[in-house]
């Protein structure tokens, strides 16, 4: 049986609200922030009536009960990914996640420079002259920047996989740029701005062949289809809570047991310790060892009640009906003339983001044109502007489908271009 779109709608509040003068809201940003429903809104709320404590500390009732929803939650949101509960961080979101990554080689080359203690294995981590990090040109800026940063700081070198027209991964000279001085190589799952799905295990054992480390953006596909880390051939794997109907403000990184015990700290203070005095610190063993301070304890409440609701509908169901809406928007905007799909054209390997630009229309008037409609889409260089300027656009129209979507959202997008072309007079 295919979804239940309105019975789902009934669930999300914002989406029984106009906009625009009455217009039905047509939401198609999910890719940049997804909306809520009620069930995710009411686990954060009741756990902020009736169990607020901080997690890990004091010996009330309170505490107690908090900490076991916190940890309940980890155990949800890991099995969710296929993992065990000790193998997942929580973050504040991806970005958070892949700077957490970034970091550990900077302070592990740092420590080891200053002959500081490190957990055993953190050798993997450290940075050498000669050393290179390679991403790709299609990652938004939360897998770019603190790579950059990375390289600035450590002078290790920053290459990446360039891409095809039709906005896939480029992997012809994948041999070189993965070599023998390759320390990890971290790129996205799913493309926020083409929808490409890369071939993960294709360039891990790359990877693998010349001992660097696998980290995997996953964003944008922990919330659209099944998703096994055990079937992934990946080292460490970051994700949004708010991109998969969970609240803003938690994230996860998900890490192999013994990658994350030979990580040195990244954001110090309480709750990571093991040992203090006046002088030094000793560190607790993963995940706490990443969640300093007051962790995000509603919020991964929360996000455990997301993987709940998505659970209950189905991973392989949800990621069916995105196939459709997306197909047909592949097909209804491609016949329409002078408009360009920036990213893969099919279905083959590309997820729900459609990204595209219309000849003689600005994609900010675009939007614009749209948003008059009541049509919600986002319009820029979506935090990737490097992939914008591969494909020669200053921005492009992007819409993304999600579970509470269906066709007549598809038609609304392309009967709005249809509209804007005429209003602009270019069609
Ligand atoms: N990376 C998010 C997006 O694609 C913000 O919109």
């Amino acid at each position: 049986m295919s979804l239940d779109v309105a019975a789902i709608r009934q669930d999300f509040p914002i989406l029984q609200r106009t906009v625009r003068d009455g217009k039905d809201l047509v939401y198609l940003d999910t890719g940049a922030t997804s909306q809520k429903p009620r069930q995710v809104l009411d686990a954060e709320r009741r756990f902020v009536e009736t169990s607020n404590a901080a997690v890990h500390r004091g010996a009330h009732q309170l505490a107690e009960e908090a900490t076991l929803a916190y940890e309940e939650a980890r155990r949800t949101v890991a099995g969710f990914i296929g993992a065990p509960a000790k193998e997942l961080v929580f973050t504040r979101n991806a970005t958070e996640a892949l700077n957490l990554v970034s970091y550990t080689f900077l302070n592990a080359t740092l420590k080891r420079q200053q002959d500081q203690p490190l957990p055993d294995g953190a050798d993997r981590f450290v940075l050498r002259e000669g050393d290179n990090v390679v991403i790709t040109q299609m990652e938004h800026h939360a897998n770019l920047v603190p790579w950059q940063e990375l390289s600035a700081k450590t002078g290790v070198e920053l290459r990446w996989l360039g891409l095809t027209d039709e906005g896939r991964l480029d992997l012809s000279n994948l041999a070189d740029l993965v070599d023998a001085r390759t320390r990890v190589v971290s790129f996205v799952h799913q493309s926020n701005i083409l929808g490409t799905i890369n071939p993960v295990n294709l360039i891990a054992q790359r990877a693998r062949e010349v001992g660097a480390l696998v980290v995997l953006d996953a964003c944008q596909s922990v919330p659209h289809m099944p998703l096994s880390v055990s079937e992934l051939d990946v080292d460490l794997l970051a994700f949004s809570g708010h991109k998969m109907l969970g609240p803003t403000g938690v994230g996860g990184l998900w890490g192999r047991s013994e990658i994350l015990a030979s990580m040195p700290p990244f954001i110090t203070g309480g709750s990571m310790i093991e040992l203090v005095t006046m002088e030094k610190s000793t560190f607790a063993p993963p995940p706490q060892r990443f969640e300093a301070g007051v962790p995000v304890m509603s919020q991964a409440v929360g996000l455990a009640a997301a993987v709940d609701y998505l659970c209950d509908l189905g991973m392989t169901k949800i990621h069916d009906h995105e196939q459709l809406l997306t197909g047909r928007a592949l097909t209804g905007l491609e016949e329409i003339p002078g408009l360009r799909i920036i990213g893969p054209c099919d279905l083959v390997d590309r997820g729900s983001a459609v990204s595209f630009a219309v000849e003689g229309i600005h994609p900010h008037d675009l939007g614009q044109v749209l948003d008059d409609r009541g049509v919600a889409v986002r319009v820029g260089h979506h935090c990737a502007w490097p992939t914008c300027r591969r494909f020669d656009v200053p921005a492009t129209t992007r819409a993304t489908f999600a579970l509470y979507n269906d066709e007549s959202d598809v038609d609304a997008l392309i009967d709005g271009v249809r509209s804007a072309q005429k209003f602009f007079g270019v069609s």
